[in-house]
């Protein structure tokens, strides 16, 4: 059963803790101390791997919760196989609950993970994702240290219904505020609504920045195939969490190491897969850091190389109908995959933690039902990666083209003679404060031709970068049937909204990006075509505006709440790069043996 022993018990690093000769001080105290949970003293010195399991689930952290339960699973595995099992706390992040967001502690809950891996005993670990910055927060740990990582998805919740409907999590937040706005729902209609989204333990059951990162963590080959999309509750996902465990050990018999995986031809994988399956446009941020942890070249650039015109195939909200169970029904990702290799899209050779190539793993899978997964000849849209723009507004931003409404493309994009482009006077705002105090203010005329701006939302101005781009139009217009205006932002915006905003601007308002220049009237242009976005005035005028702003001493900011915010505000990089910690990136593959 067990691979090639590359790596003999006489090199596990944990033997550099519990079996030391050269330092038996040492050895007794750590050895004294691990024991007394229940360990003996044979057992942590018969050369077994030790197994960390990062556990991401807590009360805290609903949507995480459930790998409380499948940790018993992973740790009956490890046993299984031969290895010692771990669990410890990893920082929570709740998507939904963390204020001002939870964009903040991926960084931190990383930080803290490295520290973790790279100074205890483990010889491999066991990462427990799912809500949104788990996944990348876990991944990039393991990359720094680069000791045998395998990645276990929470899985999706069990698909959302309200009358007969399905209600997807997050997208029927945005339904359901359009209907309050309209007086076609009350508040308690509105709270049950879209309680009914979420009816099981899990993660967002829509194509949200969840179900985008764990189906990519399988992509790039960090968890065991087939494994993404299986649904929290099912029988399977116990099953998954047990040959996640038995793997384990084994990837540290052949010291597999998320080097060796996490290649570029890997992180091209999960470009292509991103598009295939509409994914989030917090993807770019989150792999984009992934690659600079493990030191691979990836440049926003080759989101839209790479990405842009591959077809959506995947039919699930925001973008389409269907939801998570019924993407597992589907095939999940190895159907996926393996119709995008059926056109030569994939790195065959890439590497995954099964010890096998993507090739390998999918080959042969095949679509199960076309409703929600569709063959690569008969998409859901065409050409649904991102577009990256650039102008005197930003260095880069990008759109997803996909989720344009055939309502949006009417009124914005049906120019004959200039079909990808449009123009509009911008409206301003500073922060989602500002926003929420005054988009139903009547006194700023918005209609159908403005653009709606948001600033001072990136990695600085709001710690963390907030999912604040995608801006519902004002009360007036929705009731006149206007309910999408275009958005422009340095922030992020939620993977369950399916608004066509442009976002990520790099580099933000808060380090006097372009788009501290903007002001409320200004005529903008937006060329989806060129990949353009400028406003519309002349050089010598924005010279001037940038003279006016550092005399005033730049854009202002709210002040630092907490020593995280600052301490993140002074090392963080900008949306474009991952958002890093810039100094962090320095340390790679640290791991000592
Ligand atoms: Fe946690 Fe969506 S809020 S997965
Ligand atoms: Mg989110």
């Amino acid at each position: 059963m067990h691979g090639p022993a590359k790596n003999s018990s006489s090199e596990l690093r944990s033997r550099a803790w519990f079996d030391n000769a050269d330092n038996i001080d040492m050895t007794a105290l750590y050895l004294e101390r691990y024991m007394n949970f229940g360990l003996s003293q044979e057992e942590l010195q018969s050369g077994r791997p030790i197994i960390g399991i990062a556990q991401t689930g807590s009360d805290l952290s609903p949507c995480n919760r459930h790998h409380l339960e499948l940790a018993n699973r992973v740790r009956e595995g490890i046993r299984e196989a031969g290895g010692i099992a771990i669990e410890f706390p990893v920082h929570p992040i709740q998507e939904t609950g963390k204020r001002p967001t939870a964009g903040l502690d991926r960084n931190l809950a990383y930080l803290g993970l490295v520290e973790v891996l790279y100074g205890y005993p483990l010889d491999g670990v066991v990462l427990t994702i799912g809500c949104d910055k788990t996944t990348p927060a876990c991944l990039m740990a393991a990359a720094t240290v680069n000791i045998p990582a395998i990645a276990l998805s929470v899985g999706p919740m069990l698909n959302g219904w309200f009358r007969g409907e399905r209600t997807g999590s997050g997208t029927i937040v945005w339904k359901a505020r359009e209907l309050l706005a309209k007086g076609e729902i009350d508040y308690a209609g509105f709270v049950k609504l879209v309680a009914s989204s979420a009816p099981s333990t899990g993660y967002c059951n829509t194509m949200g920045t969840a179900t985008t990162m764990n189906s990519l963590a399988e992509a790039l080959g960090m968890q065991l195939p087939g494994s993404a999309a299986i649904p929290a509750p099912y029988r399977d996902r116990q099953e998954i969490a047990y040959r996640t465990g038995l793997r384990i050990v084994d990837m540290v018999r052949e010291d597999l190491k998320p080097s060796d995986i996490l290649t570029r031809d890997a992180f091209l994988n999960a470009i292509c897969v991103n598009s295939a399956i509409g994914g989030s446009t917090n993807a770019p941020i989150h792999l984009n850091a992934l690659a600079r942890h493990v030191g691979v070249e990836l440049s926003i650039d080759d989101w839209q190389t790479y990405g842009e015109d591959i077809p959506l195939l995947v039919n699930l909200q925001p973008a389409g109908e269907y939801l998570g169970e019924d993407y597992y029904h589907a095939g999940g990702v190895p159907a996926v995959v393996a119709e995008l290799m059926g056109q030569g899209l994939i790195a065959k050779d890439a590497m995954t933690v099964n010890g096998r190539t993507i090739g390998e793993n999918c080959l042969g899978a095949t679509i199960l039902d076309e409703a929600v997964i569709r063959p690569f000849h008969r998409p859901l849209k065409e050409r649904a990666g991102f577009r990256v723009l650039r102008g005197n507004l930003f260095s880069s931003a990008i759109m997803k083209t996909s989720v344009i409404s055939p309502e949006f493309r009417d009124r914005y994009l049906s120019n004959p003679d200039d079909p990808d482009a449009f123009e509009g006077s911008a409206v301003v705002f500073d922060g989602p404060e500002d926003y929420h105090a005054r988009i139903d203010d009547p006194e700023l005329r918005i209609d159908a031709h403005t653009i709606l701006f948001m600033r001072g939302a990136g990695p600085v101005g709001y710690p963390g970068a907030a999912e604040v781009v995608n801006m519902r139009a004002p009360d007036y217009l929705i009731k006149a049937g206007i309910t999408t205006l275009p958005c422009i932002g340095d922030g992020r915006q939620s993977g369950t909204s399916g608004s066509p905003s442009i976002l990520n601007a790099s580099p933000e308002a808060a380090l006097n990006g372009g788009l501290a220049l903007l002001k409320t009237g200004d005529r903008v242009r937006i060329d989806l075509e060129r990949g353009t976005a400028n406003i519309l005035i002349s050089d010598e005028e924005l010279t001037a505006r940038r003279a006016k702003l550092n005399e005033q001493g730049g854009y202002r900011y709210p002040e630092h709440q907490t020593p995280w915010q600052e301490i993140q505000r002074g090392l963080v990089g900008q949306l474009e790069t991952g958002a890093v910690l810039e100094s962090a990136v320095a340390y790679q593959r640290i791991a000592q043996t």
